[in-house]
């Protein structure tokens, strides 16, 4: 798909059809156009977590959601044959920028502007979600609750070092609802550019 399609196209999709599993050789492509994402110091802090039988799947959502009555939009997520968490690691950051080319040997957080562990953990998965529309699939990125973090952590073993930034369903496609976040529309280029100075 040419590129300019591709990010017009991108949109949350929030309903899959739960008979048709992503490809090994697709969810492998998602996977490594992560990894090509930039990262600060080229750290690299970051994983993946992977859901792709039924029990895994099962078991995120019995950790991160209130099953006992769903909303409309946790029973259509739920039909997603994939689920991928992207995590960032701070001190992979930590470490790396301790490294002599570096040299913030003190590790202080107080150096970091923004924090570029979460940073590059969305760069990763912005490109999963490009990706995805090449593949002609839906995606889309939403938020692990902060009460359900621990669950989470312990239903997969996930070290406490790593946090995950939010989680990506993809699948084929199946009729959603529309955002009503999407009201507010795309702000006009006018608003949000400032040329020259603010
Ligand atoms: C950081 C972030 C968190 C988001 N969290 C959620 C979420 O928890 N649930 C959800 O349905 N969509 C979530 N979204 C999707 C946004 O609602 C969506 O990107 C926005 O409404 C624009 O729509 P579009 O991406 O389809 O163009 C999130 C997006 C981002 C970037």
């Amino acid at each position: 798909m040419e590129f300019q399609e591709v990010v017009r196209r991108r949109r949350m999709v929030r309903n899959y059809d739960p008979s048709r599993p992503v490809p090994p050789a697709v969810v492998d492509r998602l996977l490594a156009n992560a990894l090509r994402a930039p990262s600060a110091g080229f750290s690299q802090g970051w994983a993946f977590l992977v859901l792709s039988t039924p029990a895994e799947r099962a078991a995120y959502w019995e950790a991160t959601a209130d099953l006992a009555d769903p909303d409309p939009w946790l029973r259509d997520m739920q039909n997603a044959p994939l689920l991928i968490v992207p995590l960032s690691h701070k001190q992979a950051y930590l470490d790396r920028y301790a490294e002599p080319d570096k040299g913030w040997a003190d590790r202080a957080e107080e150096r970091w502007s923004v924090p570029y562990w979460h940073i590059d953990a969305g760069f990763a998965t912005l490109l999963m979600l490009l990706t995805a529309v090449d593949e002609e699939l839906g995606a889309c990125f939403f938020g692990v609750p902060p009460e359900h973090m621990d669950a989470f952590r312990a239903a997969f073993g996930v070290p406490g070092q790593y946090t995950p930034i939010g989680c990506v369903s993809v699948g084929y496609r199946a009729p959603d609802r529309r955002s009503p976040s999407l009201r507010r529309g795309h702000r006009p280029i006018e608003e949000v550019v400032h040329r020259g100075s603010w």
